[in-house]
């Protein structure tokens, strides 16, 4: 498998055990409630589920909490982010596979999942492998399915938006990376790669988008 360069750059310094913690305040304490808001949008009859990038699983454990019927997967690269969200989910009781994968190139079927997730991972990566990755999820679906994204989105008000360029600074390992991020036309991304019934809704003072899309 290959690994990229930009993920040893930055990802390994994440702390598997204070991700959750600082996550949740990074969000109002409402991260629990961002991402019941995109599962809630997911159609119930949706059997097999990946999660891209993970991290400590916790959209996936959501997801399997939610919709236990389905086969959910979460890849991520970390060790130390997959070796948690195992112990979350055996602590839970909840059947999910965690792998270790590169999301730019999954190493499965083509057409084979009725929802690809992938949560507050893009705005960490850099563009062409963001692209690449965007390509990949179009590639995992099946046709009429759905992928969902949550991203950092830039606030309108100019008060807030240099409060969360603050935030940015302090707790992205690459500010400069996440900050650009808030000027990418991630929709325009997606019809390029041929997704369709592109949505967007906007949380939290516009500072988090949810993009719900259909192959
Ligand atoms: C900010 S965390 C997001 C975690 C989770 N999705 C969430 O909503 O909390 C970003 C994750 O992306 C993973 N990651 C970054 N690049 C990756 C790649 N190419 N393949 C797999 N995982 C990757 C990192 O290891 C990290 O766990």
């Amino acid at each position: 498998m290959r690994i990229p360069k930009y993920y040893k750059e930055s990802f390994e310094m994440l702390v598997p055990k204070l991700y959750d913690f600082i996550f949740n305040i990074s969000l109002f304490g409402k991260a629990k409630k961002i991402r019941l808001k995109a599962l809630r949008q997911i159609p119930k009859n949706s059997k097999r589920i990946i999660d891209l990038a993970t991290g400590t699983g916790e959209l996936a454990i959501l997801t399997k909490e939610l919709f236990p019927k389905s086969d959910i997967v979460g890849i991520d690269l970390s060790y130390g982010m997959l070796k948690r969200a195992k112990k979350k989910a055996k602590n839970k009781k909840l059947n999910i596979s965690f792998l270790r994968r590169n999301i730019e190139d999954t190493e499965f079927s083509s057409n084979k999942f009725d929802v690809v997730m992938i949560g507050f991972a893009l705005h960490e990566i850099p563009e062409e492998p963001r692209a690449r990755i965007i390509k990949e999820a179009y590639r995992l679906l099946k046709k009429n399915k759905v992928l969902v994204i949550m991203e950092l989105n830039k606030p309108k008000n100019i008060v807030f938006r240099n409060l969360f360029r603050l935030y940015l600074r302090i707790f992205e390992p690459d500010y400069n990376r996440a900050n650009k991020f808030l000027d990418y036309d991630l929709e325009r991304e997606l019809k390029k790669r041929k997704f369709k019934y592109i949505r967007t809704s906007y949380h939290y003072l516009h500072s988090v988008k949810i993009i719900m899309c259909k192959k």
